[in-house]
């Protein structure tokens, strides 16, 4: 079969890791005769420097026009002015937004032979296996008001916490039906103790909770949840949530897999185009040095064929190269590793 995949390799590392996942992509392709034809564009800080804009309407609807699109990452301290009118996160939240991709797939997984390479305790680590599903297109990103102005002589600034019940039930669904094929439960993590948002969040997951008889759902506070992540994490099987607690929630979670730089994401809408981007960002203290890890960026590339080309068997045997890899002890710096990113990526394409 023939797909059209968008590459958008952004800003710091963003390039060097998608170019050795479009590798794996294209080796996946060789093996199971498929064709995969990438089109590269600009978005970020890159797209600002170029075109004056860090997501043009061409860049949109040319993702919009294939069937997945793969991203590296925005940003760096070049593009960090506050008072700067455009900003290469900007379009990346545009480009979410754009694609309907509201809800954000984080699994965090444990391989064994990575256990030494997280700060917690290894017996704190086994069984670990943990989807976070992250709202992605509402809340606190994207809340209107969202403004700063001067007021009585003082600079004022407000962002806005807002959710619709559909945007909660929509993605609270889907974590009930992906809880199907795992360990059946689900934990719904919110502020309902404070936030009005948070209440009707958890009203909304109690209500659907009831139509899934054979899942498990429990409640917790996003301040809990952020403790219990650390203290008992595999205890977790589906965890949902709001945009920003998932946020700040998987960066934390990325802690367990021994290196942020190991950790896929998908984003995902009704139907429609998926994007596909590891979770770390932007890396510019290693930027342009070859070392990065691309295993997050090519664990991205295994759920593109997973969610949107439909290609199970070519996921799997993508996830399992990288698995094998692992497990004969090759590392990148981020792991305390000497190999580079493209040598790791060798490793990797030698397994497929
Ligand atoms: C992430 C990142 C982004 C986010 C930034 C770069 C806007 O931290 O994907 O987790 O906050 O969503
Ligand atoms: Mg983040």
């Amino acid at each position: 079969m023939d797909y059209k995949i968008t590459l958008l390799p952004g800003d710091g590392i963003g390039p060097e890791v998608v170019n050795e996942a479009a590798r794996a992509l294209n080796a996946i392709a060789d093996k199971y005769d498929h064709a995969f034809n990438f089109q590269e564009r600009l978005m970020g800080g890159c797209s600002i420097d170029k075109y004056g804009s860090s997501l043009t309407d061409e860049t949109l609807a040319d993702c919009k026009d294939s069937d997945a699109v793969l991203l590296g990452a925005v940003g760096g301290p070049k593009w960090d002015d506050p008072n700067a009118k455009d900003r290469p996160e900007r379009g990346l939240l545009a480009l979410r937004k754009g694609l309907g991709v509201f809800a954000n797939l984080r699994p965090v997984k444990v391989h064994p032979a990575l256990i030494d390479s997280s700060p917690l305790k290894p017996e704190k680590l086994k069984g670990v296996d943990i989807l976070v599903m992250r709202e992605l297109t509402g809340g606190l990103y994207f809340g209107q008001p969202k403004m700063r102005e001067t007021r009585n002589g003082k600079q004022y600034a407000v962002d806005t916490l807002e959710y619709y019940d559909y945007e909660i039930e929509r993605i609270v669904r889907l974590a009930f039906d992906l809880a199907k094929g795992r360990k059946q439960k689900v934990t719904s993590v919110d502020k309902a103790n404070v936030l009005e948002s948070s209440r009707l969040w958890r009203q909304t997951a109690t209500r659907l909770g009831k139509e899934y008889a054979d899942i498990e759902l429990d409640h917790l506070l996003v301040d809990t949840a952020s403790m219990k992540l650390i203290t008992a994490p595999a205890a977790f099987d589906v965890i949902v949530t709001e945009n920003m607690f998932g946020d700040i929630l998987t960066d934390e979670a990325s802690v367990l897999a021994g290196s942020m730089g190991m950790l896929p994401s998908a984003s995902l809408g009704e139907a429609g185009v998926g994007l596909f981007e590891p979770i770390h960002g932007s890396a510019p203290d290693i930027a342009g040095k070859g070392i990065a890890n691309p295993i997050g960026t090519i664990l991205s590339s295994a759920m593109l064929l997973r969610y949107s080309l439909k290609l199970e068997l070519e996921a799997q045997a993508l996830e399992q190269a990288v698995d094998a890899v692992i497990a004969s002890g090759a590392r990148t710096a981020d792991l305390g590793g000497p190999l580079t990113t493209q040598q790791m990526a060798d490793e990797i394409l030698k397994h497929i």
